[in-house]
């Protein structure tokens, strides 16, 4: 089974087999078949953070429920419920229609709401385990329902639970967000400026403002993977020890670097690669973004093989020049 069009890196590549699900019951009887007890099986959502190789020897499974339910609300905040199938941008402008504010940062992000805490998405200063409350899984292994509070998916910087949880156990099958009904703004991330600078001169900020600001941002840098085969970010911002970066701005003072909570320091890798000249460069047909030098794009028939060299390529330049460590943030299948 061909999943070109499944994946926005847009690489060929086949499965054993393939299927869709769209309920409960499905999954639960799926889980019983010869089929999926016979082999390896992979759970997809968008494809917008995965890099395939030609040949998979797995079977693929593609979460298509939908539904968007509210399940709870007080005078503050709402507890909303959406299946793992439903696109993740249709559901941001769906809560800020209803008035829960909280995901507008997380605007215009590919792929589906199930794949959202998986790598815990981000953007804009907002992480989305700022507005998750529970994740509803399956476990496929004892074949029971279970619900992780939001403690128990361990969620960290690109990171999860579910990252690390045995390859193919968990199905993320909803999550349920807690949105507030009050919009409390947060434009203090760089990019944002403009739009702080409007707050600052008497203009109402509403949610929706903030996303279009975000949708516009988006649309400047990074490219439209309907266009333009990508993943978005390649890399992880890494981080570092305070020392390691005091020692960095000293030989680099313009690199932009972001203190964290625990006293380490995070540093831009798009800062880095750019600053190492890659912008452009080619290796068959992958390439490094013209407009943001940490997304990767498909030139038009890049293969497995290209996307591997120039990230090697591009780790091993970064290394040289910073002595820094860049780890992919896509998973490979
Ligand atoms: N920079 C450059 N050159 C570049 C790219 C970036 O100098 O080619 C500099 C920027 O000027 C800025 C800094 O590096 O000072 C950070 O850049 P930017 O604000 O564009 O964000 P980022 O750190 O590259 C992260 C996320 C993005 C997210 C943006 C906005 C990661 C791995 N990436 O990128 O997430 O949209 O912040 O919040 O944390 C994704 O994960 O797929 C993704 C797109």
């Amino acid at each position: 089974y061909a999943l070109d069009a499944l994946n926005t890196f847009g690489l060929k590549s086949t499965a054993q087999h393939y299927c869709r699900i769209e309920t409960a019951a499905e999954l639960e009887e799926l889980v019983q078949s010869a089929l999926f007890l016979q082999q390896s099986v992979a759970w997809l959502g968008g494809g917008s953070n995965i890099i395939l190789e030609p040949k998979l020897n797995s079977f693929v499974i593609q979460l298509c429920n939908k539904g968007i339910e509210l399940i709870a609300e007080n005078n503050d905040t709402v507890l909303v419920k959406a299946q793992a199938g439903e696109v993740w941008h249709e559901f941001v402008l769906k809560t800020l229609s209803l008035g829960y504010n909280g995901l507008e940062n997380l605007s215009l992000i590919p792929g589906q709401v199930g794949a959202a805490p998986v790598q815990n998405i981000g953007a804009y200063g907002v992480e989305v385990k700022d507005r998750i409350h529970s994740v509803i899984c399956f476990d496929s292994y004892s074949k029971k329902w279970q619900t992780f509070s939001k403690v128990e998916c361990q969620f960290a910087y690109r990171d999860s639970f579910f990252k690390h949880a045995e390859n193919g156990r968990y199905v993320i099958w909803a999550v349920i967000f807690e949105l507030s009904k009050r919009f409390i703004p947060n434009i203090k991330y760089g990019d944002l400026e403009e739009v702080s600078n409007r707050m600052a001169s008497g203009q109402t900020l509403t949610a929706q403002v903030v996303s279009d600001a975000v949708c516009h941002i988006r649309q400047q840098k990074l490219p439209d993977p309907h266009i333009t085969g990508n993943v978005g970010s390649f890399f992880h911002n890494p981080i570092v020890a305070a020392d390691v970066a005091a020692d960095l701005k000293q030989r680099f003072p313009n690199m932009p670097q972001y203190a964290q909570e625990d006293g380490r320091v995070k540093i831009a890798a798009g800062w880095l690669i750019d600053q190492a000249g890659l912008k452009g460069h080619q290796i068959g047909k992958a390439g490094v973004h013209l407009k943001q030098a940490l997304v990767l794009v498909n030139l038009g028939g890049a293969t497995h093989t290209d996307v591997l060299e120039l990230s090697q390529y591009i780790q091993n330049t970064i290394f040289e020049m910073f002595g820094i460590e860049l780890h992919p943030e896509p998973n490979f299948w």
